[in-house]
């Protein structure tokens, strides 16, 4: 594990960003791994200001996004879709015909997780998967339970998650119950992972996935088996890490 300690949140939006564009240079028809919740907007903004200077293309990039709730619309503005198009797809030249996210419409499950699989398969796998962090532990929508969920699956919300995302609806009620998800396999199975995290409220558990045992009850603490993934932290998230880590 590289963990990079930042700044602040403005400071790690510009070295994940930094890390994403690296990865382009090398492979323009990369497969992205993304996702969403507020960590990433700012490395999605970081990202369409170099793309508008000209410094980046999209136009071979393909994407596969993480999670997606079910039971929403793509045009609902509270889906994963509606994120991704209006944060990051809507201002840079990608192909949307090269864009996946689960289809939260799909009401059987196996169907969806059956269609969302082979696409990644298609695709010959992801290249680099950039992963926001749960205030429980999820990574995507991967939920601390008693096994890692291998696949893609439907997942029931733990209420915690629920809790945490209901800020972004009128009301918790509307916070759909269960969601689309990559598993942690489909997540561990990427070439490079990329996690950020930010803020006080993520020290205690960043300590955890860093520093804790392996524990499907923290379910990112699995990618300390990963053979590349970059954690970057801001001062506030990475407050409470061992510091000989960060040297
Ligand atoms: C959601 C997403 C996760 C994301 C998490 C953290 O639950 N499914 O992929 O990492 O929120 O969100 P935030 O970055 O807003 O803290």
């Amino acid at each position: 594990m590289k963990i990079i300690k930042a700044k602040d949140y403005q400071d790690m939006s510009r070295k994940a960003a930094n890390i994403i564009s690296a990865q382009l240079i090398l492979k323009p028809n990369s497969v992205l791994g993304l996702a969403t919740g507020s960590t990433p907007i700012g490395t999605y903004k970081q990202l369409i200001e170099w793309y508008n200077k000209g410094d980046l293309d999209f136009s071979q990039v393909r994407t596969v996004n993480l999670d997606e709730y079910k039971g929403l619309e793509p045009d609902n503005p509270q889906s994963y879709y509606y994120f991704m198009y209006e944060n990051f797809f809507k201002h840079i030249n990608i192909d949307l015909k090269n864009v996946h996210i689960p289809n939260g419409l799909e009401e059987d499950p196996i169907k969806e997780c059956n269609r969302y699989q082979d696409i990644i398969s298609s695709l010959g796998g992801i290249d680099l998967q950039l992963l926001g962090l749960g205030n429980n532990g999820h990574i995507g929508f991967n939920e601390p339970g008693n096994c890692f969920n291998k696949i893609i699956h439907c997942v029931e919300l733990a209420q915690s998650t629920i809790d945490a995302n209901a800020r972004f609806f009128n009301s918790i009620e509307e916070v759909p119950r269960y969601a689309y998800t990559m598993g942690i396999g489909s997540i561990m199975s990427a070439e490079k992972i990329l996690l950020i995290v930010s803020g006080k409220g993520k020290a205690q558990i960043l300590k955890k996935v860093i520093e804790g045992p392996i524990l499907p009850s923290v379910p990112a603490s699995i990618l300390q088996l990963h053979k590349n993934v970059t954690i970057i932290a801001d001062q506030e998230a990475s407050s409470l890490l061992d510091q000989k880590l960060l040297d």
